[in-house]
């Protein structure tokens, strides 16, 4: 780990901090034209049926979809912070990667109390995680060793980013959700620098094998965000006739779009400590939509 370049990334987080409170504009409201979600994100732009939604099914779908991402970047946060808790446990005080991952604590805490603000801001109505990723979250937080969390949690704010960075270039975005996706780019920056100077010991050390767990780790983590989002209920909420229906073509439609707009960085990443190789390509290409 290069300890210059982390004494940097926490000597910024202790002299510029980001407060929440202080940061974002909680008192403006929405006005008549802003939206919630870059149109782009959401899971029907590009089908036939989005163009017969009315402007307000419209801009509620961005409102539902908005509350549902960012609730899942909440619950996602604060199983990271359970781990890592128990990951510094077993650092001494002044080891450089505990100075860190406190540092990364402080901030990722102070993210899940503006996420949930945002949300009653919002009048949210987040969809609990179904059955199958919470045990995927929980089991993978209490059995994985560290080397594979880091994996994909680093894959997690790499995707992370890419929605911060449509949110923050639409500059129809409601302010308060443009200044918290602001927030969260700043601080998850300094994250992912961190998480990959970590990572580039373990993956240059690592063989064949573990370079193709480590792909898999990745590929299941995406896999887990992405079918996080799309929700029957939100149809319904939307007044949309067979929701049934539609969540089939909605959730292939997001399949293709998030192949396309989210996928780049994190392939990137892969790529360079080889982790596409026979074994692991063939599942890319198959379960994630990936041009790999
Ligand atoms: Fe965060
Ligand atoms: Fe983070």
């Amino acid at each position: 780990m290069d300890v210059k370049e982390i004494e940097r990334l926490i000597k910024i987080s202790k002299e510029r901090p980001l407060l929440p409170e202080k940061y974002i504009p909680w008192e403006m409201e929405p006005a008549p034209e802003d939206i919630f979600l870059p149109e782009i994100l959401t899971s029907l732009q590009g089908l036939e049926i989005y163009d017969t939604l009315t402007p307000a099914q419209k801009l509620e779908l961005g409102r539902h979809e908005l509350v549902q991402v960012i609730a899942s970047y909440a619950w996602g946060e604060c199983l990271f912070c359970l781990f890592m808790t128990r990951h510094i446990l077993t650092l001494p005080l002044d080891n450089i990667e505990h100075r860190f991952l406190l540092r990364e604590l402080i901030e990722e805490f102070r993210h899940q109390e503006m996420f949930g603000e945002a949300i009653s801001k919002l009048c949210g109505q987040p969809i609990r995680q179904s059955g199958i990723h919470k045990f995927l979250g929980e089991f993978s937080n209490k059995y994985l060793p560290a080397d594979y969390l880091f994996m994909g949690s680093v894959s997690v704010e790499l995707v992370t980013d890419i929605y911060g960075n449509y949110a923050r270039r639409a500059n129809n975005v409601y302010p308060v959700l443009r200044k918290m996706f602001d927030l969260h780019n700043i601080e998850e920056g300094r994250h992912i620098l961190f998480t990959k100077s970590f990572l580039k010991s373990h993956a240059a050390k690592a063989g064949y094998i573990k370079r193709t767990l480590y792909s898999y780790v990745i590929l299941f983590n995406i896999l887990f965000v992405r079918t996080m989002y799309v929700k029957k209920e939100i149809y319904e909420r939307i007044g949309l006739e067979n929701p049934d229906k539609v969540f089939k073509i909605a959730t292939k439609n997001f399949k293709k779009k998030f192949s396309e707009t989210c996928l780049k960085d994190i392939i990137e990443f892969v790529d360079e400590w080889k982790g596409f190789n026979l074994l692991t390509r063939w599942a890319w290409r198959w379960v994630l939509d990936a041009k790999v």
